[in-house]
Parts: C-alpha cells; sequence; structure tokens
C-alpha cells in the first residue's frame, strides 16, 4: 500500500457566524448575476485571466484526485471558422430533424437557432473534455473514477471564475460534439463535454427573461 502522507490543512479560515452569514449572501448575490450570454463583443481579453480561471477550475475536487479533465483554449480565428462550420451543421440538423419536438419546445423561450456567430466573435472557446482514463505513451490506461461528475464540477468552478472576473460566458453543447476531436487532434479518451464561449458582452447584449425555481422547490431540510 503507498504511504499516506499528511499535512495541515492548509490556509483554512475560520469566520465568525455574522462574516460567514454575510459572505454566503454576498457570494449569492454576485452569482445571482451572472448570466448565459449569446451576445458577444470581439474586445480582447488577456490570456493570464483565462489562465487563472481554467487554475481555479483545475483545483476541482475529483473522484480520487484524477482530474478527469482537459482544457482546449482557442483562440485562432482559423480554428474558431472550423467550429463553427461543424457546429451549424450539426444544429442544422438537430434543430430540422434530429431534437424531439419536447426538446424544442424546452429551449424555444431561449430563442436559439442552429445559427452560431459567437463561435467566431468571441475572444475564447474553452473547449472541455472529460476522460474516462488517462492513456500513457506505451498504451497502458489508468482508469478515472466519476470523470463525469467531476468535470461538472471543474466546470461549474470554471464558470463561476470567468464570472467573478468580470467576463460572460456560454454554455454551448452542440449535439453530437465529436467534430471537436478532429479539430483540435485531442485523443479518444477524451470526450467532448462542452465548449465554454468566453468574452465581454455585446454592448447591447439580450438575455432571455427567465425565472428560476424557487428555493423551496429544488430543496429538503430533513
Ligand atoms: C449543460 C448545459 C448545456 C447547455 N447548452 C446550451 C447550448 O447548446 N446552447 C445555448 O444557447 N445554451 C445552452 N445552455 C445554456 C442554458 O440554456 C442556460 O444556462 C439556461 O437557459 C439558464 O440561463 P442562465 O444560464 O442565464 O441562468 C446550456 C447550459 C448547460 C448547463
Amino acid at each position: 500500500m503507498a504511504e499516506i502522507k499528511l499535512v495541515p490543512l492548509p490556509a483554512y479560515q475560520e469566520y465568525s457566524p455574522e462574516e460567514m452569514l454575510n459572505r454566503s449572501q454576498s457570494f449569492y448575490e454576485e452569482l445571482l448575476r451572472r448570466r448565459t450570454v449569446r451576445d458577444f463583443s470581439d474586445k480582447k481579453v488577456s490570456k493570464q485571466i483565462i489562465d487563472n480561471c481554467i487554475a481555479a477550475a483545475n483545483s476541482a475536487p475529483s473522484g480520487a484526485n484524477k482530474q478527469p479533465w482537459h482544457f482546449v483554449v482557442v483562440s485562432n480565428p482559423l480554428i474558431k471558422k472550423k467550429i463553427r462550420i461543424a457546429a451549424e451543421e450539426e444544429e442544422k440538423e438537430f434543430y430540422a430533424t434530429r431534437a424531439p419536438q419536447e426538446w424544442l419546445d424546452a429551449i424555444s423561450p431561449l430563442g436559439t437557432d442552429e445559427h452560431k456567430p459567437f463561435l467566431e466573435i468571441a475572444p475564447y472557446l474553452i473547449v472541455i473534455f472529460s476522460k474516462s482514463f488517462d492513456l500513457l505513451p506505451y498504451g497502458k490506461k489508468f482508469k478515472s473514477y466519476y470523470a463525469i461528475e467531476s468535470t461538472g464540477i471543474a466546470t461549474g468552478f470554471l464558470i463561476s471564475a470567468i464570472h467573478n472576473a468580470g467576463l460572460v460566458c456560454l454554455t454551448h453543447t452542440p449535439s453530437p460534439m465529436k467534430f471537436l476531436n478532429h479539430i483540435l487532434g485531442r485523443p479518444e479518451n477524451e470526450k467532448p463535454f462542452l465548449i465554454l464561449v468566453v468574452g465581454y458582452p455585446a454592448e447591447n447584449a439580450t438575455v432571455p427573461d427567465i425565472v428560476k425555481k424557487e428555493l423551496n422547490e429544488v430543496t429538503t431540510y430533513l
């Protein structure tokens, strides 16, 4: 069995109950200002900010600490164009034939269609891959645990970090997404999870007027 090395809990900070209440309230209010944006500006964003947001995501908990994710940051206009063309092809099929009516009804309040100009306009596309195993050069496989759950949690960290930095993003899931492996040259053990479109909102950006469920609808206290 591997030797377990324990270190003191680093950087833990305890707050007074009043401060905890204030912090929990202000964090909630901060997250409440986040919205999914589909109208992007082409204004440039420093790569260092993106690096910091991804470092925040990479600190997320993961099954057996396997960190079963890979982030491909695309700013190259030619690659963004390829992604847009492939995504629009899939989405055209999706809206025309693949999506069941129930799904189309569910997304109709969002006003989305097969046109995805933001894939070329926004300065960054962060394409997130999830790995059910790591492939070593000599062919040995290292299994991940809870790869999807872990990648979802890391993505939540990433979305929060992007919002905290003062940028906006769109969670985009063209269906299916296999074309991302081909365009980005990612290996077979990496499954496209989603595309995060990241940047500043366009000057007159609008968002759908939607409501969230009440807390008592999504919570049970026993
Ligand atoms: C897993 C996931 C996939 C999504 N896929 C898309 C998508 O492909 N296209 C899109 O326009 N929005 C997509 N969204 C964004 C949702 O429509 C949006 O989060 C939802 O309407 C709530 O709006 P809000 O994020 O502004 O609160 C996706 C969100 C999630 C979490």
